[in-house]
């Protein structure tokens, strides 16, 4: 039947275990959030002339004070996107914030690629945080999480009308 369409649920179980490993992460979110960027980095160090605060800037990477705040709201958010996939089934970013978002990391020339190395080092530093909790479920649940925001994203990346 060509008009079907493939859901998968996320499941409580899914929810769970992303919330409970953030819950984990969280108190050296800080130590993290820099390890996840400059892993970014290490595989793609065309990226850092995507952040006008590290192009601009005679500070070694590794010491901007600006860089964590995004990888922070990266971690955060696909949370919270784990979250609202449970509820609803969908990631519900209020919809003048992923505009906003959109519009953001277009205006930056954020291409598919970096949300492809983005996931990578998201997931790989997630491994190395919390190696005792870590599955391939977890894993799973942390990819499918980011997926869906990525693409939420993704699909406002357009000029600004
Ligand atoms: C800005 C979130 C992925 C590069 C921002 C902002 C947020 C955010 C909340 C600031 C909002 C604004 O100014 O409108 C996210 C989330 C991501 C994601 C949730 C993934 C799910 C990426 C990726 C890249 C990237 C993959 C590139 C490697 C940037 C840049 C800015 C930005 C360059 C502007 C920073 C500046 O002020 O120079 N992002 N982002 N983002 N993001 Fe992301």
């Amino acid at each position: 039947n060509s008009g079907s369409f493939n859901v998968t649920a996320f499941t409580e179980e899914q929810e769970a275990l992303v919330v409970k490993s953030w819950n984990a992460m969280k108190k050296n979110s800080g130590e993290l959030a820099l390890k996840f960027f400059l892993r970014i980095f290490e595989i793609a160090p065309s990226a850092k002339k995507l952040f006008t605060f590290l192009k601009d800037s005679d500070i070694p990477v590794e010491q901007n004070p600006k860089l964590k705040p995004h990888a922070t709201t990266v971690f955060v958010m696909t949370c919270e996107s784990a979250v609202q996939l449970r509820k609803a089934g969908k990631v519900t970013v209020r919809e003048s914030n992923l505009k906003d978002l959109g519009a953001t990391h277009f205006k930056y020339g954020v291409l598919d690629e970096h949300f492809e190395v983005t996931k990578y080092a998201l997931l790989e530093t997630i491994k190395e945080a919390v190696p005792e909790m870590w599955s391939p479920e977890l894993n799973n649940a942390w990819a499918e999480a980011y997926d869906q925001l990525a693409a939420a994203i993704k699909t406002e990346m357009k000029p600004p009308s």
